[in-house]
């Protein structure tokens, strides 16, 4: 992600979550050492992002998202083999993140992926309260 995709992620967050980061929040990211964004980009227009921050050789996912009209098509796949690659490349332990009990999309992906249940908190999310369930992946059990 570079300045010129901001306003495209941002755009995104607004679309996909109750509580989207804000513009200044998304470009404090751009000169954050540990945080890494990665966007898809389709006819110049971003149509999904992720972000990451790496502490050490630790991973964890802040969010990945997909235009509403762009979706099941393999871009969220193409997102997170990024930071896959990327986990590998730094020799990571380990990827992980929280989501929402109820997104069976999300928690689709993460598991095709290898991410498993690694503990749930209870009532994290707001805006409706929800559980967060905790999902990880491994390197070391590859
Ligand atoms: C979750 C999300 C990122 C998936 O993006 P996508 O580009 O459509 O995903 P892909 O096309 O790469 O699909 C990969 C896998 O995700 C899962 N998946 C995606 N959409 C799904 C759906 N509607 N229902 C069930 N599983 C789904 C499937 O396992 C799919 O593999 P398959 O195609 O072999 O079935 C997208 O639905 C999204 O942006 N949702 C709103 C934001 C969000 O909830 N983000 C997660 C926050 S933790």
């Amino acid at each position: 992600m570079t300045e010129k995709h901001l306003e495209g992620v941002y755009i995104i967050e607004t679309e996909c979550f109750s509580h989207p980061w804000s513009k200044q929040s998304l470009e404090n990211e751009l000169n954050n050492e540990t945080s890494h964004f990665f966007v898809a980009v389709e006819e110049g227009e971003v149509i999904g992002y992720i972000g990451m921050s790496a502490v050490i050789d630790e991973g964890y996912i802040f969010n990945v998202a997909v235009r509403e009209n762009f979706r099941k098509k393999g871009v969220a796949t193409a997102l997170i083999n990024e930071l896959v690659t990327f986990g590998k490349k730094n020799n990571f332990s380990f990827i992980t993140l929280e989501v929402r009990e109820s997104n069976e999309p999300a928690k689709s992906l993460y598991s095709k992926f290898g991410f498993i249940k690694a503990g749930e908190r209870k009532n994290y999310y707001s805006s409706p309260t929800e559980n967060a369930i905790l999902m990880t992946k491994f390197f070391s059990n590859q």
